[in-house]
């Protein structure tokens, strides 16, 4: 394989990148990114690898969540909150029930740029190039507004610094205290008849922390009860931004992508001779690759290859999205390849992106059936070919929004225009991801049993 360097992409072909029309603008900002300060360092990514690497082997659980795309006028310190309670949140519920360690990262303070399925966007008889994410261009359907600016990328690099900094607050000053986290999923679970089968795993979780309190283990005195690690991540889509956050350890020698603690690749940029794998093959992050339908078994055992050529535990993590109903006939196969070469991965679950629809009044939707049904089938498949199920890859807020269709306060298509506030995909509001939750604990329960 030819040898590696943070540019070494740039000789290979890419898909779904921006034409930014100032070359010279778009070198004098690279320019300034490269002598900024990284957004994470080196030593918390490896830690989060080996936090992973448990996963591979069967003792965690690995949630992955966070907005679709993050945008520049949905920032406030409030949504971020929310979004960490709602990922507390759920780390304890399937804590609890499953047994094993929640390993927690965020699509979060850098999941701006966006892959689409059409260069284009029509309306009416108007058609303008489409938005790639506010690190790109804007979403207004206006001509000005979608052509690509570089300096959005300072502002978007200031924003993520922004969110790491508070996310990293949260997790180590009181927002992650298991006695507060418990309140507000007892809260959820004494809403009413829908929540009523929550009530008694909320009760149980109460009684477990009371009688340690009796023990004398208390947020108090045990500093693992009030503070947590959460990681960040995002797609790594637009290459000249992440390369000039790639650093060398100073420790290791080693390179690292410091942008975010864990790094992906999309559906659509996983070519093995493409410029996406190629960079990330070279940087010592844990990475994630994701699994539609298209994937062949064959090349995923290459990617895994490229990817991870010391096959080492909780550097992969394979996000399968297949849509509900079609787990089944997608993943067996996959299974079956990499296990018949040994190779140490993370399966997780995506079971959002498979299940995207069109409202009858028109909006990008989700039904919240449909992504239970394939989490369900995520965990039934991987019994039957008896691995781990490990993680879930979720696309969700901690506000109150109407999005996705369903779930046990049910959301109608009629709701949806009320909080429609994503810049891309539906998520999940706060109770649909609790929701999902509780059916993660009760198969992480049944899995582990
Ligand atoms: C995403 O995660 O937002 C995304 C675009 O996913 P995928 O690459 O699986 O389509
Ligand atoms: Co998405």
């Amino acid at each position: 394989m030819s040898t590696w360097s943070p540019s070494s992409w740039r000789d290979k072909p890419i898909l779904q990148q921006p034409t930014y029309p100032n070359k010279q603008e778009l070198s004098r900002v690279l320019a300034e990114l490269k002598n900024y300060p990284p957004l994470v360092f080196a030593g918390e990514a490896r830690s989060l690898k080996a936090e992973l690497a448990n996963v591979a082997n069967g003792k965690g659980f690995l949630l992955q969540g966070g907005d679709c795309a993050e945008s520049f006028s949905e920032f406030h310190a409030n949504n971020i909150k929310d979004s960490f309670k709602a990922m507390m949140q759920m780390a304890v519920v399937m804590t609890y029930a499953g047994g094993l360690p929640v390993v927690k990262v965020g699509r979060m303070a850098g999941q701006f740029a966006k892959p689409r399925s059409s260069n284009t966007e029509t309306l009416g008889d108007i058609t303008l190039d489409s938005y790639r994410g506010d690190i790109i261009n804007g979403s207004e359907f206006t001509e000005e507004a979608r052509v690509p600016n570089p300096e959005r990328m300072i502002r978007a690099y200031n924003q993520a610094s922004a969110t790491q900094n508070l996310l990293r607050a949260f997790a180590s000053g009181g927002l992650a205290d298991l006695h507060k986290v418990h309140k507000w999923t007892l809260e959820f679970a004494h809403q009413g008849e829908v929540t009523k089968k929550y009530e008694a795993l909320a009760e149980e979780i109460g009684k477990s922390l009371q009688f340690m309190e009796a023990c004398g283990i208390t947020s108090k005195t045990y500093r693992t009860l009030r503070e947590t690690d959460f990681y960040t991540s995002h797609e790594s889509l637009l290459l000249p931004y992440e390369e000039a956050f790639t650093r060398q350890d100073s420790i290791t020698g080693d390179w690292y992508d410091t942008s975010a603690h864990m790094l992906w690749i999309g559906d659509r940029t996983r070519q093995l001779d493409g410029a996406h794998v190629e960079y990330l093959r070279g940087v010592k992050n844990p990475i994630g690759v994701k699994a539609g339908p298209s994937m062949d078994p064959e090349d995923l055992v290459k990617l895994c290859a490229t990817l991870n050529p010391q096959n080492e535990a909780g550097r992969l993590n394979v996000i399968v999205r297949m849509g509900a109903g079609k787990v089944g006939d997608g993943m067996p196969a996959l299974i079956k390849a990499v296990e018949r070469e040994g190779l140490k991965v993370v399966w997780s679950c995506d079971p959002m992106h498979g299940n995207t629809i069109k409202s009858s009044n028109n909006y990008k939707t989700r039904p919240v059936d449909a992504i239970l049904r394939e989490m369900k089938e995520f965990f039934q498949v991987h019994k039957a070919e008896g691995t781990h199920a490990g993680g879930v890859h979720m696309e969700m807020t901690g506000k109150n929004v109407t999005e996705c269709i369903g779930g046990s306060f049910t959301v109608t298509e009629e709701d949806l225009s009320s909080r429609y506030h994503t810049h891309c995909d539906p998520r999940l509001n706060a109770d649909q991801s609790l929701e999902l939750a509780f059916l993660i604990a009760d198969s992480l329960k049944e899995a582990h049993k």
